[in-house]
């Protein structure tokens, strides 16, 4: 049967059943050749190639990918080495106030809420978390939080340990009717799962580039709807931030008029262009159709597991579906002696919270899910 991509473009997938991308995605092949490329490049001839010029529009590529990935526009988009970075630069450039208060999950990654934690430490604002139950917040819960105080909500588009994933229309109606910002952490859902922020409205996306964007460490992107553009001062500025990036004024700065004015430093500029490639990989492949093929295999493996025993979080039908498929087997075995079971048959997973989590992208075929629930049969025996 035609598999879902070349092995060649991944050729880790050859070795191993790699099913932690919600971790760090396998590499597509011409990122990393272009990552590579250009390093040696820099390396061996400095500026010579790599003049002001290309210093200049080097986040260009990425700036477009990004763009078509989130159906934005290329001067939506800004780029740095991080999510957590660029989540902590907007966190500081929108610093709620005393009054205010930031709403969360109590379930959330650390990089989505530490930004504003550090920043209510300094104003005061009140930090409000949707608790949730056993790894599962309501999104009822998380909704009741908001009211007319409420400056910015900041969630992942979906969990990083369970897979859990909120219906975002839903939010930015909430925070829209109230007045309130919505901030979404898309890192585990770039890539595999539909993002239309023109659609959708949110406020503001950051996502890193290596997981399910199947890029390198050392870049990640911001998208910054057009009415916040002209009135935020990052939160973290440099040599970059000026809008003549090249006048290296130190005594004026003057943000540009779009999302690059979140670009503030140089970073290991070759992982952005490298990330550039390997969105434009994805988009040619098609995200609804990557998306469409993870879910089977996350169905075929939701299924088996519960055949087996397990507890599924966030795994139901309907849309708080994703690509991630965290399982516990109460009463049989701890999930981290099942994840390690695993590890050590070449059936790569993680242990996370207290749940095994299973991350299957495009690279994978039900061939794989069959051999990691076999393994799964032999640990719990
Ligand atoms: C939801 C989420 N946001 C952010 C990050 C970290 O991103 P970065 O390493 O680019 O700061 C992770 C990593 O696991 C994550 O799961």
């Amino acid at each position: 049967m035609k598999r879902f991509v070349e092995p060649d473009d991944f050729p880790a997938s050859r070795k191993c059943v790699y099913l932690n991308a919600a971790s760090v995605a396998l590499m597509y092949g011409g990122a990393k050749r272009a990552v590579v490329e250009w390093q040696e490049d820099l390396a061996e001839n400095g500026t010579i190639h790599f003049d002001e010029a290309a210093e200049e529009s080097v986040f260009e590529n990425l700036h477009v990918a990004a763009a078509g990935l989130f159906h934005a526009h290329p001067d939506d988009i800004a780029v740095a080495s991080s999510a957590s970075e660029l989540m902590c630069s907007l966190a500081w450039a929108l610093v709620p106030g005393r009054e205010t208060n930031v709403v969360s999950t109590g379930v959330t990654f650390p990089s989505t809420l530490y930004p504003w934690s550090r920043v209510a430490r300094h104003t005061g604002c009140e930090i409000r978390l949707a608790r949730g139950r056993g790894g599962y917040v309501d999104p009822d819960e998380l909704v009741e939080l908001i009211d007319d105080r409420t400056a910015v909500v900041a969630v992942c588009h979906v969990e990083f340990s369970t897979g859990q994933t909120y219906d975002l229309a839903r939010l930015v109606e909430a925070c829209h009717s109230r007045g309130a910002l919505l901030v979404v952490d898309a890192t585990q859902s770039a890539g595999a799962v539909p993002l239309d922020v023109r659609a959708t409205a949110v406020d503001a996306v950051v996502t890193a580039g290596y997981k399910w964007l199947c890029g390198p460490f050392g870049v990640g992107v911001l998208y910054l709807a057009p009415h916040l553009q002209g009135r935020l001062d990052p939160g973290l500025v440099g040599w970059r931030s000026h809008k003549e990036m090249w006048d290296l004024p130190a005594d004026r700065l003057e943000f540009p008029g779009t999302a690059r004015r979140f670009e503030f430093s140089t970073i290991a500029y070759g992982c952005a262009i490298g990330l550039a490639r390997s969105v434009e990989y994805l988009l040619g492949l098609g995200v609804d159709r990557i998306c469409a093929h993870n879910r089977r295999l996350a169905d075929l493996l939701a299924r088996g597991l519960r055949e087996r025993g397990a507890e599924i979080i966030a795994s139901e039908g309907g849309g708080e579906r994703s690509s991630i498929v965290a399982a516990r087997f109460p009463g049989k075995k701890e999930s981290s002696a099942v994840a390690k079971y695993l590890n050590d048959a070449g059936i790569v997973v993680s242990g996370r919270r207290g749940f095994v989590r299973f991350s299957p992208h495009l690279y994978n075929e039900a061939a794989d899910i069959e051999e990691s629930l076999a393994c799964i049969e032999a640990a719990l025996a």
